[in-house]
Parts: structure tokens; sequence; C-alpha cells
């Protein structure tokens, strides 16, 4: 409670900071620099929001958008450090897509499949979100399952990303898969993959969030090698909201 209670004080504080900012700053108004000076001035004019549903939609913004992306990031980055060659595959990639060039365009980005490919093996392997508790609107069977209106399922989005029908060999980590096309289509089935849940909830910070991680890991792979400094063996999953590699300590060597 004591920690909840600190989160609302320090939302509160970015709160007070966006307000004076777009009291310094009237222009801000028509054009907002970020998601919080957007959100107050929609809250005056469109949506009525009071201060308690601002402070909420922070906190969702918080607790969705951050530890979600970093700890794939972080999972990402474990399975490098376990596989060099992966590196070097990804290294040719960006340097080729690179050159002499900073990464400055979407073109730039569009190029990096195999960097694509790298964040989606990591995410079906190590998922942040790897349960998603939902509840039913209405009485419903599936297959032989009858769910009652208000009961709570939980919904298993790894466990549907390790099955031997759905992907080969499921517990290897293995970029490679994702590149592989038959009769132009991929080769496996997209409803076992869903790590950012799907239907009408579906993640809304999807893309930005594949965006986020190519971007970090293009740069990573371009200056760094990634090395353990830790046993990988003793790296653990630890759920507390998302799932995040607990023990995980890692070296970047930059690249000579
Ligand atoms: C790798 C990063 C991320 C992962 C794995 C992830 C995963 C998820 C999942 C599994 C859900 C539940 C979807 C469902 O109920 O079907 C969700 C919801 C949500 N995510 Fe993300 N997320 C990520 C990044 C982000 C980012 C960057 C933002 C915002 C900038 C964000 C904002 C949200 C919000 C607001 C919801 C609630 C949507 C709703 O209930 O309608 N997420 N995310």
């Amino acid at each position: 409670m004591q920690s909840v209670h600190k989160i609302y004080e320090m939302i509160a504080g970015f709160v007070a900071a966006a307000r004076a900012q777009l009291a310094a700053r009237p222009e801000l108004r028509e054009h907002p620099e970020n998601l919080l000076q957007s959100l107050l001035v929609a809250a005056e004019t469109d949506t009525g929001f009071d201060a308690r549903e601002i402070a909420d939609n922070v906190l969702t913004m918080l607790l969705a958008g951050e530890d979600t992306t970093a700890n794939s990031l972080a999972w990402a980055l474990y399975f490098l450090a376990r596989h060099p060659e992966v590196q070097t595959r990804m290294r040719a990639e960006v340097d080729t897509a690179l050159g002499e060039r900073a990464l400055e365009s979407f073109e730039q980005i569009r190029e990096l499949t195999y960097v694509d490919a790298v964040i989606n093996e990591a995410m079906r392997l190590k998922p942040v979100a790897p349960l998603n508790v939902v509840e039913a609107n209405r009485d419903l069977t599936i297959g032989q399952l009858r769910v009652r209106r208000g009961d709570a399922v939980a919904i298993l989005s790894r466990a549907i990303a390790l099955r031997e029908t759905a992907f080969e060999q499921p517990s290897q980590f293995d970029p490679e898969r994702w590149l592989l096309v038959e009769g132009g289509r991929r080769a496996f089935n997209p409803r076992s993959f869903m790590p950012f849940g799907s239907g009408p909830r579906l993640c809304p910070g999807r893309s930005l969030a594949l965006l986020e991680m190519k971007v970090v890991l293009a740069m990573i792979a371009h200056h760094f090698h990634v090395e353990a400094a830790c046993n990988l063996d003793q790296v653990t999953e630890r759920l507390a909201f998302t799932m995040s590699p607990h023990g995980l300590r890692l070296r970047l060597v930059a690249r000579g």
C-alpha cells in the first residue's frame, strides 16, 4: 500500500510539471510534446477526465509501457549473450543496412528482418506477460469448457507458443524460424504467438514497443558485443506484474 501511495505521489509530480509546462508555453496546447500534455489538454476539453482518471491513465502507461518493453529487451539480450552466432548475424544485417550512415529512417529499420526475428523469438520463449487474466462478459463454451459470466479465465500465452504443433523444436531459441516461408505463408500458426494479447484489447503499444526494441537492439549490435557477466544458467524468471530475468548481468563490450 505504501508503494502504491508513493507511485501516486510521483504521478502527481509528473502531472504538476506537465501543467506548469502548459501554463508557461501555451503553444503546447496545440502541439503537445508528450502524452501527458495531450491527456491534460484533452481532459479539459473532450473527455472530462477527473484528476484521478488522469493519474490512473498515467499509471497504466507506466505499468503497461515501461517494464514490459524493458524486460522484453532484457530477455532478448539474455539470448544474444547465449548465442554469439546470432549476434554475428544480426550485426552483419545492421552493418549492411546502415553502411556509414546513422540509423535515421524507417526505411533502414524496415530492412532489419533478422532483428525482428530475434525479437519475436525472444518474446515467444520469454513473454513478459505469460499469463493474462480476463473476465467473461457472458456465459460461453470454449471447446468442452463451460465458462459462466463473471468467471476469471487465465490465458496462458506462452503455453500455446511452446506446442510442437505450432513450432518445430519449440524449446529451442531459433530466430531463423521466423524467416521461413512455405508457399508464401509463414511456417507457423500466428494464433500460437500472442505476446501482445489479441482481440479488441490487443496491446495498443505493440508497434511502439517493437520499434523501440528494434532500434535499441540494432544500435547494440552495431556498436557492442554482448557478453554474460553472470552464470546464465542461474538466471530465473521472476513474475511480478511482468516477467523479468532475475539475476541477469551482462557486459557490453565496444566493437573494435
Ligand atoms: C514488449 C512490450 C509489451 C508487451 C509484451 C505488452 C503486452 C501486453 C499485453 C499481453 C496486454 C493485454 C492484451 C489483452 O488483454 O489481450 C497489453 C495491454 C496493454 N498495453 Fe501493452 N505490452 C507492451 C508494451 C506496451 C507499451 C509500450 C504501451 C504503451 C505505450 C502499452 C500499453 C498497453 C495498454 C494501455 C494496455 C491495455 C489495453 C486494454 O486493456 O484495452 N504496452 N500489453
